[in-house]
């Protein structure tokens, strides 16, 4: 039993994690979204199953395989993406990776938009999408431990603890998604751990070892 909690800190948890970029629809060929790969996301919930969670991958469309003995979930849209992460809870753990769109159409349409000959292209109204991690981080069946990433291409602790406040979370794994780290869609990450204990830097590392590293961190957190 001492051996088997050493190695599976997290057995008899359970963990919910968003991967991915959202798609959100303009008509039914086109879409809204970003350079996510889900490369983190799934990382990170199969470190978390390692550990022993049952773990809960909520993903939206990406090309990598569906992790190890973990539950995925497909979605599209950010709205699906919430409704799918919230029927999860009561978890003991969220970790929200996901590039959500921030924006959606705001009425998309059945049928394919034509080009109108003469006129001008039509043009997009957005509205907000829902925001998932605020969502979970003051649920009334809020998780144990509430983590949350920040992309951001400047002034990354700053906007990292704002989101931290704002967000409700436990934890903030920050990264600077500027075109030349090659972070957003690449294999490598370099991060910051942002809590109320302080701001933590890692070195530049495989997108694996940083999930690996925050698993233990989790595990330690929930001890
Ligand atoms: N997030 C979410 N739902 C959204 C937007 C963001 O769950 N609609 C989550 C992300 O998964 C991430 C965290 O919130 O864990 C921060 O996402 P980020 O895009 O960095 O922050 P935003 O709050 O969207 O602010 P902005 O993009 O304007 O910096
Ligand atoms: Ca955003």
């Amino acid at each position: 039993a001492i051996l088997g909690e050493t190695l599976k800190p997290l057995a008899g948890r359970t963990a919910v994690v968003t991967s991915g970029p959202t798609h959100e629809p303009i008509d039914p060929v086109r879409y809204i979204a970003n350079r996510s790969s889900g490369r983190q996301g799934h990382a990170i919930a199969a470190a978390l199953a390692r550990l022993g969670a049952d773990v809960t991958l909520v993903s939206g469309p990406v090309t990598i395989p569906d992790p190890p003995g973990v539950t995925t979930v497909h979605v599209e849209t950010a709205q699906q993406m919430l409704d799918a992460a919230t029927s999860r809870l009561p978890a003991d753990i969220a970790v929200m990776v996901a590039a959500v769109a921030d924006w959606r159409v705001a009425s998309s349409v059945g049928q394919k938009i034509k080009k109108q000959p003469g006129e001008a292209p039509p043009p997009l109204m957005l509205t907000e999408n829902p925001d998932i991690l605020k969502t979970v981080g003051h649920h009334e069946k809020r998780p144990t431990l509430v983590v949350g990433f920040a992309a951001e291409t400047q002034d990354v602790e700053n906007n990292g603890r704002a989101k931290l406040a704002r967000k409700g979370a436990d934890m903030i794994v920050a990264n600077d998604v500027s075109p030349g780290t090659g972070i957003m869609g690449g294999t490598r990450n370099r991060v910051k751990i942002i809590s109320a204990a302080g701001v933590e830097e890692w070195p530049d590392l495989d997108k694996s070892e940083v999930a690996i590293r925050l698993a233990d961190l989790i595990a330690a957190k929930l001890g």
